[in-house]
Order: structure tokens, then C-alpha cells, then sequence
């Protein structure tokens, strides 16, 4: 048996496949196209493992997609393949439409060739599952309940409209052709291999060297925190049971304003790895520029998720942030390999050249 994942080396799609490949043999084919967040790196303890089989390509490329689907057969797709940052979708939407909305709508055309012929059980057990975000759901005010599958669909950036976009085909497949489709919302990922253009990595590599760190506004803006091992464990067991055709929600009620993040960051590392000047390393926060169209607030009702497939997370934000900054302190070396030219550029389009970079720090 084998699977297809698409964007298998960026941040959550390659811990997905190295925890898929720890529990099971089951072969996984990974179509990437390795734009700048995509790092073979990350996969490097598979390389001569023959049940990862690493693809480099688009999931536009029909020609591509339908070769590998016709010689691989795969009993089921994990789509993660998509722009991820909304500072980039701000920048420069057009990549986000081509690769989240028409780059699903060529996936869904590819799949729905090589599923439609295939013979009964096959056809009815196949799944392509579209790996999505709460981000799809809108901003929420302080005290609204949190999302839940039926909450309203407001996507308030280009990306979260180009994810919500990206659903609503996956779902018209399903309505239409009767693909047997699975989407998950998931709230924000933290963990090994986030590319340091996230608050959480971003703010771990800055304080190390002895950087600023960006907190946007007033850094009230919450977000709900799930450890990217969670996440790949929720995605496996909807795709093990999964009500085919429905959404799930996927997070751990892990609700946190963004400058508390940053605060808990840096009292790990005044522990762990003390400034060698003595100071705490809170006196490298700065409050820059807002983002523009902020989401104030996200939150994830998980109730159906842990009621309908008995999921939970194994990690607490505690347990998950700690281990998450010991593994950036223990990779050092993943850090400097991401943090090539293209890297330098978008700090320098996104913070200004020498305001992130050199400027003095201002003290919280
Ligand atoms: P990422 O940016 O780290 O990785 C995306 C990967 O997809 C990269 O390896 C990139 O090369 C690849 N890719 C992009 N376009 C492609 C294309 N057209 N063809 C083939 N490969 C392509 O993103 P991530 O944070 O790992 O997110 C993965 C998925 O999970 C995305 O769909 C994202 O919307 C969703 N998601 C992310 C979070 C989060 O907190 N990071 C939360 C919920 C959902
Ligand atoms: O909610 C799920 C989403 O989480 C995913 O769908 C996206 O792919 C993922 O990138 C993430 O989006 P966010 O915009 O919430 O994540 P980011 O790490 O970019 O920002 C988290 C919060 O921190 C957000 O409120 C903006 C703020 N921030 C971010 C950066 C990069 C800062 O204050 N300073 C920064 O420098």
C-alpha cells in the first residue's frame, strides 16, 4: 500500500511523513516542488529508506501528477502543498492563487482521472485529504465561542481566501463527482522545521542572535497553539476514520496572545542558553508595524475530533514549547542552512533592512 503526499518537505508535511514512516511500512510517495520553504534536509534520516520515495514537481503538473498516481495506485492523498505565510500573501497574493487554488483545482483533475476507472473496493476506499487552516474562518472577537466545523467561512487575507477557496473545490468534488474527500482546520503549528519566517521559529533565531524580536502591534492578537507532532497524528486518525465528505477541526485549546509567546520564549532561553551579557532576553522585544487586516483572534472547538475519533494531543503548550526551543538550540546547523540569501531578502522586504537586523533593542 502506498500514499501520496504533496508538500511532504515543508514544515508539518515532512514531520508527517517521518512520523507516518516510524509507525507504519506503508510506502509514501512525496511530490514536492521545493520552493523556498520546501528543505530535503528535514527528510535527510530517510535517505536510504526505500518506503520514501521524494518527487520534485508541481501539483499543477498534470502530465507529473497522473504518471505517479497511475504507477504508485495510492490508496490516499495528504495535500498539504500550499504558500503558508500570510505576510507573503500580503506581499505578493499571486503565488497563493496559483499554487493553493489552481494548483488544487489540477490535483482534484489529476486524482478524479485516476479514481474514477479504479475498481470497487479501491474506488470507494480511496481519500484525498485537504490539509487546511482555521485561518478560513475569520477573526473572532474576545469572548465568541470558539470555530466550529459550521462556523461561517470569512477569510479576512489572501492566503486564508485562497485556503478557503482551495476547501470549497475539494468539497465540490466531493458534491459533484463523489471523490471521497476529507478537510481538515487545523489552529497554528509550532515544532522542528518551522521555517524561521513564523513568530515562534522566527522569535527562537532572533533572540539567539542577539536580534530584535518583532512583535506586531500590541501583540494582543491570540492564536491557538497545537505541537506539529499533534497535528500529524489528527490528520493520520481522519484518515483512518474519518466521516468521508466532512471537515474536522484539529487543535488543542491552546489559546495564547502572541507577546505572551514571545515572553515564555525568552525565559526558556534565559534558562537554557543565558545571554552572555547577563540580560534577559526580553530586552530584544520591539513592537513594530501592525500587519495589515491583523486577525485579532482564533480559536478551535476540537470537541468533534475527540468525540467522534477519539484524538487528542500528547503535548501540553508547556511540554511543546519546551522541547520545541531545545530542538532549535540542538540544530543549529538546520537554522544556518535556511537561512540562505532568499531568506536575508524577506527580512529585509518584511522588517526593513537594518530596523530587524541591527537596530538597538527596545526593552519590553
Ligand atoms: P510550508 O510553507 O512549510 O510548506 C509547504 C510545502 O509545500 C513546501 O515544501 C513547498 O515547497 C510545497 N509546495 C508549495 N506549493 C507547491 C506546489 N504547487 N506543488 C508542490 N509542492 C508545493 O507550510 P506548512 O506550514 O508546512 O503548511 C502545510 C499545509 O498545512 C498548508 O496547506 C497550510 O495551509 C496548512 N496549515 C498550516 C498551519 C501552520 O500553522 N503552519 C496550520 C494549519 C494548516
Ligand atoms: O492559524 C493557522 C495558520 O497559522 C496557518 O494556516 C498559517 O499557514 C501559519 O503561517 C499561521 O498563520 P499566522 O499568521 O497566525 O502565523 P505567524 O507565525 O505568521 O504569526 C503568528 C502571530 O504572530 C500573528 O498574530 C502575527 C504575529 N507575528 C508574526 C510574525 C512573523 C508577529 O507579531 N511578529 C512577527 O514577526
Amino acid at each position: 500500500m502506498t500514499i501520496l503526499v504533496t508538500g511532504g518537505a515543508g514544515f508539518i508535511g515532512s514531520n508527517f511523513v517521518l512520523d507516518w514512516l516510524a509507525k507504519s511500512d506503508e510506502t509514501v510517495v512525496n511530490l514536492d516542488k521545493l520552493s523556498y520553504a520546501g528543505n530535503l534536509q528535514n527528510l535527510s534520516s530517510l535517505e536510504k529508506d526505500s518506503r520514501h520515495l521524494f518527487v520534485k514537481g508541481d501539483i499543477g503538473d498534470a502530465t507529473l501528477v497522473a504518471e505517479l498516481l497511475v504507477r504508485h495506485q495510492p490508496r490516499a492523498i495528504v495535500n498539504f502543498a500550499a504558500e503558508s505565510h500570510v505576510d507573503r500573501s500580503i506581499h505578493g497574493p499571486g503565488e497563493f492563487v496559483q499554487n493553493n487554488i489552481v494548483g488544487t483545482y489540477q490535483l482534484l483533475e489529476s486524482v478524479r482521472s485516476y479514481w474514477s476507472p479504479l475498481p470497487a473496493p479501491a474506488k470507494s476506499n480511496f481519500r484525498f485529504l485537504h490539509v487546511s487552516t482555521d485561518e478560513v474562518f475569520g477573526s473572532l472577537d474576545k469572548s465568541a465561542p470558539a470555530f466550529t466545523e459550521r462556523h461561517a467561512i470569512e477569510p479576512n487575507s489572501p492566503y486564508s481566501a485562497s485556503k478557503a477557496a482551495s476547501d470549497h473545490l475539494v468539497r465540490a468534488w466531493h458534491h459533484t463527482y463523489g471523490l471521497p474527500v476529507l478537510t481538515t482546520h487545523c489552529s497554528n503549528n509550532y515544532g522542528p522545521y518551522h521555517f524561521p519566517e513564523k513568530l515562534i521559529p522566527l522569535v527562537i533565531v532572533n533572540a539567539l542572535a542577539g536580534k530584535t524580536l518583532p512583535v506586531y502591534g500590541d501583540g494582543q492578537q491570540i492564536r491557538d497553539w497545537l505541537y506539529v507532532k499533534d497535528h500529524c497524528s489528527a490528520i493520520a486518525r481522519v484518515l483512518e476514520a474519518g466521516q468521508v465528505g466532512t471537515t474536522y477541526n484539529i487543535g488543542g485549546w491552546n489559546e495564547k496572545a502572541n507577546l505572551d509567546i514571545v515572553r515564555n520564549i525568552c525565559s526558556l532561553l534565559d534558562t537554557l542558553k543565558p545571554r552572555s551579557d547577563g540580560k534577559p532576553y526580553q530586552d530584544q522585544i520591539a513592537f513594530v508595524t501592525d500587519r495589515p487586516g491583523h486577525d485579532r483572534r482564533y480559536a478551535i472547538d476540537a470537541r468533534k475530533i475527540e468525540q467522534e475519533l477519539g484524538w487528542k494531543p500528547a503535548e501540553s503548550f508547556e511540554t511543546g514549547i519546551a522541547k520545541t526551543v531545545q530542538w532549535y538550540l540542538s540544530n543549529q546547523d538546520w537554522v544556518a542552512n535556511v537561512q540562505s540569501g532568499a531568506y536575508r531578502d524577506w527580512v529585509q522586504t518584511q522588517y526593513g533592512a537594518p530596523a530587524a537586523e541591527e537596530a538597538s533593542p527596545v526593552a519590553a
